[in-house]
């Protein structure tokens, strides 16, 4: 399918080096959302101050530079790579090892999907993680499934340093003596992981060459090894069956446990001492109950240390209600002399860090000292969501109820005491990292001062991106969980757009002759409470999204008996009165096309011409009324605002396999650009009426990974960019064109790929500048600084 041309194949014989260094100067940037995904794990080494790591489920893992004061990306350079299938999937971090004998030598175990995706790999580094050794895995993984709060699976043998252990999801235990090199699998260790969710913490006893535990995630899943692995025992003693008291709670609640007995969700070792959380369901949701046992490992004697149990909790105003499902318990950190902290799992309303001072027998709800006065649950005020610079973090008001708080956490599985300041503790959530520098205003009943911590590091699953002509922001984004942004400063986090708030921003656009005119549609749970003021899942403001209002209504497959599984895809037309909504229905159970409205979504019309939806949607940025659509191997044109389509587009390829989104110019009615996915990108300027291929044959990876941006001089063509395989044999990246496509310089480096886009925009203001949005990696922006006049003058 992937035809050459024979001009690309002999610039090809001379510039292969100009493709791996590119000469364009490039720089990087994120689009500053901060945070925004969960933070899994934290690791510090406990021999270099300030060396710290965090892990992530879908944005790969992150090194603190205490200097800069920001969390820096340590797996860019993880690719896209959908045809090897070594890609993206390695973007998620299961489990981190450091080496206590040596700060220099890190280990990632990575891979993000257990059944989806068979790629995992185990990445290896000398110097901090600014190079790896990449080793496939012999056994799955999976950062973003279930179980992925819980402890460390892979560990450095500290007696044997070259020699790592993993505790698989589906397959057992399994060790690498050439540091993760190569594996094999510990096949005494008992079949104790039948669940999916496998070996949730291993650790090794730093103190006795040989020992080692392993925490499965089943009721009794705590094993222990003295000789290396060759024998292995259940731990005598070990919680088998609920507490007393909670089964005390469950007879208050009326609400069964999920599992038999405790299931261990991370197992820690300190002082001869270990300290398991424990929770009925793996997490990070859906966990009802929970408890945390401590066992000292020289007198054999076990304790229940639960927070919450009757009694423990010494804070003012104690908690331990029996008439409440309580959650499950998750992170463990150790201080000096007896300093232990531990997380809740799942608490819901309640989600709090309680610190003890004296190995757990007596506990502080550190959640609790912060609440204010009357209101509910654990929390945080609004005020306190900013950063230790006082940069506020405006889009964590998304969970505020009403009353100026926030949730106290959520998720909170990842917990560390820095071990160089005993005063320093940082606990990460489902969206964010919280710090205080004063713990121990704790002892005295006080709260300790708490900022967010998450700078530099960026985490949103990002749908679509667009920038438009002009307005007050050059980017508006869409994405999953924090529904999206007008990103008036790229460097400040923003605030969410306001109501409606959508749990995803699917589709989003602007009219290209009145940009401040948007509309966006979108997955909203409020569906109920909403859709009295109009249709919920889609809406249109005139200010650039200062305030927006409902669509009057929805088109008839949105609708309150049928709420589909995504919003879709919308188009405003270049007036910014006429809307084309193609909501998803991708079984075509209507049978019809984009609905159209030129009365602002008070009705739909079904179009005649094109009888199904497209994510393939797009209008002429200058002529009113013109909207194009590729859809199943088809391009249509309607120029009545969507109410009839012809089908036109000569030269396009044809077949329902092939996908595309038409993008059309800024500058010129009738000119637009169709990027067909693993083909090549085509040009038209006649509306849509006849496309011509570009001369260097161009191949996205995903249809909506093509943009254009400003043009390089006044009067030239809109700089193309995408992100793919411009030629066979070219390597994957992102790539910018100034000619129309007759040539394609790489933008990015090897280390700049984040798993790829899923989405992309040029910036129609600022020439050189692309926004790509990942799965997982948040935002990002390269700005070209400088672009060699032609190829002959290029340096290598
Ligand atoms: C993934 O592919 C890249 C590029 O070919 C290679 O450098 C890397 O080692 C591969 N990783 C794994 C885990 O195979
Ligand atoms: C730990 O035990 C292993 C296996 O017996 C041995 O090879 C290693 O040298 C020991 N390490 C130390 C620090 O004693
Ligand atoms: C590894 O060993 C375990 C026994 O501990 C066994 O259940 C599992 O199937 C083995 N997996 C592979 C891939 O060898
Ligand atoms: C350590 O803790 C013990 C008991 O919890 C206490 O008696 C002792 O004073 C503490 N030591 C320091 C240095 O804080
Ligand atoms: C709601 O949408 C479904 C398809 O998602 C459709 O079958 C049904 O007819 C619609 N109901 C109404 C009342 O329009």
């Amino acid at each position: 399918m992937f035809r050459l041309p024979v001009l690309a194949l002999t610039a090809l014989a001379c510039s292969l080096g100009a493709i791996a260094s590119s000469s364009l100067s490039v720089e990087y940037h994120p689009v500053t959302i901060s945070g925004g995904g969960f933070i899994t794990g934290f690791l510090a080494h406990p021999t270099q101050k300030d060396l710290i790591y965090a892990r992530t489920d879908i944005g790969g893992t992150y090194r603190w530079n205490a200097k800069a004061w920001t969390w820096e990306p340590i797996t860019d350079f993880v690719l896209n790579n959908p045809l090897s299938g070594n890609g993206t999937n390695l973007l998620g971090t299961e489990s981190i090892a450091l080496d206590p004998t040596d700060p220099k030598r890190l280990y990632l175990a990575q891979g993000m999907y257990a059944v989806w995706d068979p790629w995992a790999a185990f990445f290896a580094s000398d110097d901090q993680g600014k190079t790896f050794k990449q080793y496939r895995s012999p056994v799955p993984m999976g950062a973003n499934d279930m179980g992925r709060n819980g402890g460390e699976r892979l560990v450095v043998n500290p007696h044997s340093p070259n020699e790592l252990w993993f505790g698989s999801r589906t397959e057992g235990l399994w060790r690498s003596v050439d540091r993760a090199a190569t594996w094999s699998n510990i096949t005494s260790f008992p079949d104790a992981y039948g669940n999916g969710i496998g070996l949730i913490s291993v650790i090794f006893d730093p103190n006795n060459n040989g020992t080692a535990y392993v925490g499965a995630c089943v009721p009794g899943g705590l094993y222990v090894t003295h000789d290396g692995g060759v024998s292995w025992a259940q731990i005598d003693g070990q919680p088998t069956t609920w507490s007393d008291w909670t089964n005390s709670i469950v007879s208050g609640t009326g609400t069964a446990t999920q599992s038999t007995g405790p299931q261990p969700i991370k197992v820690a070792l300190n002082n001869n001492k270990l300290y398991i959380t424990y929770a009925d369901a793996p997490g990070p949701w859906g966990v009802l109950y929970g408890e945390v046992h401590s066992y000292d490992v020289s007198s054999k004697t076990w304790a229940d240390i639960t927070p919450s149990r009757k009694g423990a909790n010494t804070t003012p105003a104690p908690s331990g209600s029996t008439t409440t499902v309580p959650g499950g318990w998750n992170g463990i950190t150790f201080g000096n002399n007896g300093t232990v902290v531990v997380s809740t799992l799942d608490a819901n309303a309640a989600d709090s860090v309680y610190l003890s001072r004296d190995g757990g027998n007596s506990w502080k709800d550190l959640g609790q000292l912060a609440t204010p006065t009357g209101a509910g649950g654990t929390s945080h005020t609004l005020w306190q969501t900013r950063m230790r610079d006082r940069t506020l973090v405006p889009w964590l008001s998304f969970a505020d109820p009403g009353k100026g708080i926030l949730g106290f956490g959520w998720w909170i599985a990842a917990v560390l005491i820095d071990p160089f300041n005993q005063d320093r503790l940082l606990y990460g959530t489902g969206a964010t990292i919280w710090a205080t520098d004063t713990l121990s205003r704790a002892d005295a009943d006080q709260s300790p001062s708490w900022y967010i911590n998450s700078e530099g590091m960026e985490e949103a699953a990002v749908w679509v991106l667009k920038s438009p002509p002009s307005g007050p922001a050059n980017l508006f984004s869409g994405m999953y969980d924090l529904g999206g942004f007008r990103h008036d400063d790229l460097t400040v986090p923003q605030p969410m757009y306001n109501w409606p708030t959508y749990s995803s921003t699917d589709g989003l656009d602007f009219a290209g002759k009145v940009p401040n005119v948007l509309a966006r549609v979108g997955r909203n749970d409020n569906w109920a409470t909403d859709s009295v003021y109009g249709c919920a899942w889609g809406a249109v403001t005139t200010d650039a999204g200062d305030h927006w209002n409902l669509f009057p209504t929805c088109p008839p497959v949105v609708n309150s008996t049928a709420v589909p599984g995504n919003g879709g895809t919308v188009a405003v037309g270049a007036d910014g009165k006429t809307f084309v909504w193609s909501p998803y229905d991708y079984n075509n159970v209507l049978g019809t096309g984009p609905y159209a409205s030129s009365d602002g979504g008070k009705t739909w019309t079904v179009p005649t011409g094109l009888t199904f939806q497209t994510t393939g949607l797009a209008a002429d940025r200058v002529k009113a009324n013109v909207f194009y659509a590729y859809a199943q191997g088809n391009f249509y044109v309607s120029v009545d605002g969507g109410l009839t389509y012809s089908q036109t587009g000569s030269g396009l390829p044809t077949g329902w396999t092939w996908s595309g989104t038409p993008i059309a110019s800024y500058l010129r009615a009738g000119e637009l650009w169709v990027s067909v996915t693993g083909v090549g990108i085509y040009h038209s300027t006649d509306f849509g009426a006849t496309f011509t291929a570009l001369p260097n044959s161009a191949s996205s990876l995903q249809p909506s990974v093509f943009g254009i941006g400003a043009p390089k001089t006044a009067s030239g063509a809109e700089t193309l960019f995408f992100w793919g395989i411009p030629a066979a044999s070219k390597p994957e990246g992102l790539y910018m064109s100034t000619d129309n496509g007759a040539s394609w310089l790489r933008v990015n480096d090897d280390q700049h790929q984040y798993g790829g886009p899923v989405s992309l925009s040029g910036d129609p203001r600022v020439f050189g500048r692309v926004y790509f949005g990942m799965n997982g990696r948040g935002i990002m922006y390269a700005q070209v600084t400088n672009v060699p006049k032609n190829k002959h003058r290029r340096r290598h």
